[in-house]
C-alpha cells in the first residue's frame, strides 16, 4: 500500500490492506505512542445498521495511515447474550484505566429485535487496547439515582406516579406530547434511557459518560465510578428539550468543548456547538460551527457536509490541533459509510470546523 501523507474528508479511506476502513461512529485512543480507531463494523447493505460482527479496532502512528488489528468485542453465538448477533451496538468508545490498567469499552447497545426501545449502555473490558474485549453487562444507568441539577421539590413519589401514567411503556416520543421532565421521572426507579454516547477522561483522572437520554430529549452527564466500569451516581441533566445526538467533548484551556447533532436519525442536520467552565455544567450554547460547503454533496452546514459528529480528537504533541470526527452515513448500504476529519480552529469565544476537501497536521 502506497502510504497516504493528507486526509480526504468523505473519500474512501484505505487502511493497510486497500480496504475501505470500517469502524464507524469512531471513538479514538491513545496510549504508549500508538492511535486506536475503534468503531462499528458494518456489513453491506441495510443489514449493515445492525451488529452482524462487533467493533472493529485499527491502529496508526500517525493518524493516516491505519493498520487492521481486527474485531476487538465481537458479536456472541449465544442467544440469551445481550450482545448476540443482530443486537445494535453503537458509538463505542475506550478509555484506559491506569489504576486497573483496563481498557474499558463503553457502547450503546440495542437487544436484538426491539428496534430502539431497549436504550441501554454496554460495557465491556480488555487487558490490551486491541482486545479481544470480554462484554461485561449492559443497563440503563443511575436507576434510583437523582441528578444534581434537579430541584428538591421536583423529587418526589406523587411526581414520579404521574410521570409513569402519562409515558406508559413508550420509548420515543416522535410527537413531542410529553415533557422531558416526565420521561425523567418515569425512568427514575429503573434506570435512564442512554443511546448515543461518548466517554471523556478529565485531567484528574476522573472519567464521564456523557449519553443521550429521556427518549433523546436531554443528554446526561455522569461521573464514573474510579474503575470507569459503572457509574459512580454524581450526573446531571444537560440541554433538556433540545434533542442532542452524537456528543464529542474534549478540553482546551481549561474550558469543556462540545459538538454534537440535531436528532434525525441517519439524516444529516445542522450541528451544535456548546461550552462549559465544569464538565457537569452549567453548559452555554455556542450555534453552529460548520463553515463552508462539500463539494462532493453540495452540503455545508445546515447539513453539517452531510456527516454527523463522533469525536473529538486532541493530537498528541500538537498545541492546539484538535480534530473534528464526523460520519457521512449510508443507511442503505452501510459499509460505504464515509469519514469526515476535519480541523477545528478555536477562536477568542468559540470554535470553527471549515470544509476541507485535502489537508495534512
Ligand atoms: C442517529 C444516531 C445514530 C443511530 C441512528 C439510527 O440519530 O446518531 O447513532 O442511532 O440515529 O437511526
Amino acid at each position: 500500500m502506497k502510504s497516504l501523507s493528507s486526509f480526504h474528508p468523505g473519500a474512501i479511506w484505505p487502511d493497510n490492506n486497500g480496504v475501505h476502513i470500517n469502524a464507524h461512529s469512531a471513538g479514538l485512543l491513545f496510549h504508549e505512542g500508538r492511535y486506536y480507531w475503534f468503531g462499528e463494523h458494518k456489513i453491506e447493505g441495510k443489514a449493515g445498521n445492525r451488529a452482524e460482527v462487533g467493533v472493529h479496532v485499527y491502529s496508526s502512528d500517525d493518524l493516516l495511515n491505519w493498520t487492521d488489528e481486527g474485531i476487538a468485542l465481537a458479536v456472541s453465538e449465544d442467544p440469551e447474550s445481550d450482545i448476540v448477533r443482530g443486537c445494535i451496538i453503537e458509538r463505542p468508545k475506550v478509555i484506559y484505566n491506569a489504576k486497573t490498567r483496563k481498557f474499558v469499552m463503553w457502547f450503546h447497545l440495542e437487544l436484538k429485535d426491539l428496534g430502539y426501545q431497549a436504550a441501554r449502555a454496554g460495557v465491556a473490558v480488555s487487558d490490551t487496547a486491541t482486545g479481544p474485549y470480554t462484554f461485561v453487562r449492559s443497563f440503563r444507568p443511575n436507576a434510583g439515582v437523582w441528578p444534581q441539577n434537579l430541584p428538591a421539590e421536583e423529587r418526589d413519589a406523587d411526581s414520579i406516579a404521574k410521570a409513569k401514567v402519562s409515558v406508559g411503556t413508550k420509548t420515543n416520543d416522535p410527537t413531542g406530547t410529553l415533557t422531558p421532565l416526565a420521561i425523567h421521572l418515569a425512568q427514575h426507579e429503573g434506570g435512564q434511557m442512554a443511546r448515543d454516547m461518548t466517554v471523556f477522561v478529565d485531567d484528574d483522572g476522573k472519567a464521564y459518560h456523557l449519553y443521550t437520554s429521556e427518549m433523546n430529549a436531554t443528554l446526561h452527564i455522569s461521573q464514573l465510578t474510579d474503575d470507569y466500569q459503572d457509574h459512580a451516581g454524581i450526573y446531571v441533566r444537560a440541554f433538556p428539550g433540545r434533542f442532542m445526538e452524537a456528543p464529542a467533548i474534549c478540553k482546551r484551556g481549561g474550558r469543556y468543548w462540545f459538538i454534537a447533532s440535531d436528532c434525525t436519525g441517519w439524516d444529516p442536520n445542522p450541528a451544535r456547538a456548546a461550552v462549559a467552565d465544569a464538565i457537569l455544567g452549567p453548559w452555554t450554547e455556542l450555534g453552529n460551527p460548520c463553515v463552508g460547503v462539500n463539494p462532493e454533496n453540495g452540503l455545508g452546514p445546515e447539513k453539517t457536509f452531510g456527516g454527523q459528529s463522533t469525536y473529538i480528537l486532541p493530537v498528541e504533541g500538537k498545541k492546539d490541533a484538535y480534530i473534528a470526527l464526523f460520519d457521512i452515513w449510508r443507511p442503505e448500504n452501510a459499509i460505504d459509510g464515509r469519514y469526515v476529519w476535519l480541523p477545528m480552529r478555536f477562536t477568542e469565544t468559540g470554535f470553527e470546523i471549515e470544509w476541507r476537501s485535502e489537508w495534512s497536521l
